[in-house]
């Protein structure tokens, strides 16, 4: 905390003094609508459905697989190996490290399996690719100790995060964190807004559109859905998404993140840096996953998420409305990182 706090003392003195004169020091919190947590951000997987007992046991697809622009050929096992994950693309990233590539038996799965091998991650988990290493220290070290967890408990995608916190070495952390975040993070998500979304089912642990092409109102909510379902299932690490946002949502998110909210909630860019892209050791959130976002400020906002530095966002998120944090992840997410 001490070397953050240090980094961040002269920007936030001057944004605290901002915020003073604009609300007044004993302005009462904004009353807003403070929701629960959307299952549209938080996807629960759908139980699976009792296996017939009879029925005979398809033989297993051992038909090599392949994704688009890669000379890889794959199998099912091999894609779904938790240590060994598929790595289609292995000129876009440097050689991994062995915790990130392989894990570490028993208990470390490849960071790689979950965050793709150049970092860019999936809706389910997060974009590691670029965020600074003091910071990817630290957050592993709050979820390690519990201070850092989901408003949302027994997620089988975070469970499966903070049990490898849980077991990760202090050097495998070191390794892994100068890895993600010496990968420039690409371009990922591409963010429209419309009245209307794909209607979704459930794939994996993300939402993916129904094939029919069927669509329905958006209402509040960011539906961030795979560019490519074929090519997401089998863990390509190159096939983006699309986040479908709500009509206006991007200008408001703007005026939020650029010039805060009456001085109560403080402009973004003054510790995520100009166009969201990070600053020091406060990570980038330009072009990063919507619904991982919109996850992150509402466990910060209800207090799940309390690690070392996360006082710093807290009177932040708790002037944020529903609405607030949705438009700010959809702005996020729409700029190029
Ligand atoms: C089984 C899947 C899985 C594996 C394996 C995994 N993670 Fe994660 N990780 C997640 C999920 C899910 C989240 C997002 C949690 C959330 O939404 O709050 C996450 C979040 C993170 C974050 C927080 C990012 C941020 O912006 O704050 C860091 C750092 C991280 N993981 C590092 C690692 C490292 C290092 C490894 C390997 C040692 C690893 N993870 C392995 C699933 C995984
Ligand atoms: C006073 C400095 C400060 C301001 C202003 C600020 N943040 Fe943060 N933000 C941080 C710090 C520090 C962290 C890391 C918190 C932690 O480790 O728990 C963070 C974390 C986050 C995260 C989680 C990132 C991740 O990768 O997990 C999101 C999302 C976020 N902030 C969004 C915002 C938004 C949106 C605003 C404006 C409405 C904002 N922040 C304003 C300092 C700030």
């Amino acid at each position: 905390m001490r070397h953050l706090m240090r980094f961040l003392v002269m920007g936030v003195a001057s944004v605290a003094a901002m915020t003073a004169s604009a609300a007044g020091p004993s302005e009462p919190p904004v009353p807003h609508n403070a929701g629960l947590p959307p299952a549209w951000a938080y996807v629960p997987i759908p139980p699976a459905a009792p296996a017939d007992p009879n029925a005979p046991k398809p033989a297993p697809d051992t038909t090599p697989k392949r994704v688009p622009h890669s000379d890889v050929a794959l199998t099912l096992a091999q894609i779904r190996d938790l240590h060994d994950p598929p790595d289609w693309h292995p000129d876009d990233h440097p050689p991994m490290p062995e915790i990130v590539g392989r894990g570490r038996k028993p208990g470390i799965f490849a960071c790689a399996y979950c965050h793709l091998p150049n970092g860019q991650g999936r809706p389910e988990n997060a974009g590691l690719a670029g965020l600074p290493a003091a910071y990817i220290v630290q957050q592993m070290a709050d979820f390690k100790s519990g201070a850092r967890k989901s408003a949302v408990p027994k997620l089988v995608p975070i469970m499966m995060m903070l049990n490898v916190a849980a077991n990760a070495h202090e050097d495998d952390i070191v390794v892994a964190a100068e890895y993600f975040a010496s990968l420039r993070f690409k371009p990922w998500i591409k963010v429209v807004e419309s009245d209307t979304a794909p209607k979704t089912r459930v794939g994996g642990a993300m939402l993916v559109a129904l094939e029919d092409g069927s669509r329905e109102p958006i209402g509040a909510r960011i539906i961030e859905v795979p560019e490519n379902l074929t090519a997401t299932e089998l863990r390509d690490s190159k096939s983006g998404f699309i986040a479908y946002v709500p009509k206006g949502s991007l200008k408001k998110g703007e005026a939020l993140a650029l010039t805060g909210n009456k001085g109560r909630v403080t402009a973004c860019v003054a510790c995520h840096g100009a166009d969201l892209q990070g600053l020091g050791p406060v990570p980038p959130l330009a072009g990063r996953s919507p619904s991982y976002i919109v996850r992150q400020l509402y466990d910060l906002r209800s207090g799940a998420r309390a690690g070392a530095w996360s006082p710093l966002m807290k009177n932040i998120v708790a002037a944020m409305s529903d609405d607030d944090i949705l438009n700010v992840a959809a702005y996020a997410a729409s700029r190029a990182p």
